[in-house]
């Protein structure tokens, strides 16, 4: 619960300078930003003064949610991006050069792994993937690796990970390590003190909470998010937009308390769907103790049906549920396994990444546990079997 309060104090903390005393900062909706001579020019070109030139590099309403960002993450510096993937990208290829190799947790967020899969080996770049539960595997893979890639719990099978003992291992074998924290968010993981070296975030998810924005922040020492700025500026440049970066302001304030009524709700549901004889296995983080260093969980889970449902049944009769990706704002969401099998746009295998042609990724969004348990159990009888709880062993 602390963890709550501690999060709210400290976004309510370090506002940046207001106009007019406004509450709110104000979104400074401009590319580029002008000099009053020459010499204020050429000191800013020279590195002199730090002001604002051209919003690809700094533009104060995205700086004010940067700020923010890095004191939740603990981190010394952050840098937004357009997109959680560009985050990803950036802070990867940051990184990495030909010849390098790359150690990934089994079951990272699919783009994630597409981008090993397909985009690094086009650059020579070779990516070995490893059960992250298994810290003695891990370890195993990393002589001679350039970066350990890490997402904790990883996406679908939602395995959380001993995150410290990772890095630990990383830093023993002199490489760097990456963390895709968007489950877990800032107030419940903060991998920088576990000893990651760069934590990355889709903001489309709970930092942003409100399925309005799409939007990606890196946190970690000023060092390593400057070997990434200087390389996103002049090369990938995939930075954010000052609106976009305005309503991450907007949704870091409310952070704290949506990822627990997310949690307790989705905890209730992920425990009463255990219970059912219809449900082989459900795969929300809570349901075990949880690992060092996570202290929450958040909406966001799977199931996997036993046979005999319809799915295309089930996800039609939901009503509060929509049928939708992403997930991280207010609303409730449903994704089936088999429909991800079935996905043309983008180099696909599904399966690669745990998914099943029985399983079902769910957002538990802010509607109510109740109201989202009717929904549920009304779908799964609508879907042909009686959700019956299962007989006592
Ligand atoms: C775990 C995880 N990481 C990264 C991303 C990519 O973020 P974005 O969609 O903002 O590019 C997503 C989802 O879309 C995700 O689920």
């Amino acid at each position: 619960m602390n963890d709550h309060y501690e999060a709210s104090r400290l976004i309510a903390a370090h506002d940046s300078d207001s106009i007019l005393d406004a509450v709110v900062p104000p979104i400074v909706q401009t590319s580029l930003f002008t000099f009053d001579s020459y010499d204020e020019m050429i000191a800013a070109y020279r590195g002199e003064i730090t002001r604002p030139i051209y919003s690809r590099g700094l533009n104060p309403t995205v700086r004010a949610f940067e700020e923010k960002l890095a004191q939740l993450e603990k981190a010394e510096d952050a840098l937004a991006f357009a997109s959680g993937m560009a985050a990803i990208s950036a802070s990867v290829l940051s990184n990495v050069a030909p010849g390098d190799r790359v150690v990934a947790v089994r079951n990272v967020y699919p783009d994630a792994f597409r981008l090993f899969g397909t985009y690094l080996p086009r650059m020579g770049i070779t990516v070995d993937y490893v059960d992250g539960t298994d810290p003695q595997a891990v370890e195993a893979a990393l002589p001679g690796a350039k970066l350990l890639y890490l997402e904790s719990p990883t996406s679908w099978v939602m395995e959380p990970l001993d995150v410290g003992v990772l890095a630990a291992a990383a830093k023993r074998h002199g490489v760097f390590s990456v963390i895709d924290n968007s489950w877990a968010t800032p107030v419940f993981q903060n991998p920088i003190e576990l000893g990651v070296d760069l934590v990355v975030h889709s903001a489309s998810k709970y930092i942003g909470g409100h399925s309005d924005v799409v939007a990606g922040v890196i946190a970690g020492s000023k060092e390593n998010v400057d070997r990434v700025r200087s390389e996103i500026y002049p090369y990938l440049g995939g930075r954010i937009a000052p609106m976009d970066a305005w309503l991450l302001l907007r949704g870091l304030r409310t952070l704290p308390l949506r990822v627990a009524a997310h949690q307790d709700s989705a905890l209730e549901i992920a425990r009463r769907l255990a219970a059912l004889d219809v449900v082989e296995t459900v795969m929300h983080p809570g349901l075990a103790p949880l690992p060092a260093g996570l202290r929450g969980t958040t909406g966001l889970f799977s199931f996997i049906f036993r046979e005999g449902i319809d799915l295309r049944r089930f996800c039609d009769a939901l009503e509060l549920f929509k049928l939708g990706v992403s997930w991280g704002g207010h609303e409730s969401l449903v994704v089936p396994g088999d429909v991800v099998l079935e996905q043309k746009a983008r180099p696909n295998s599904a399966h690669e990444f745990g998914i099943s042609s029985r399983s079902v990724r769910l957002h538990i969004g802010l509607e109510g546990t109740e109201a989202l348990w009717g929904d549920l159990t009304a779908a799964i009888a609508a879907a042909g079997q009686p959700s019956e709880v299962k007989a006592a062993q």
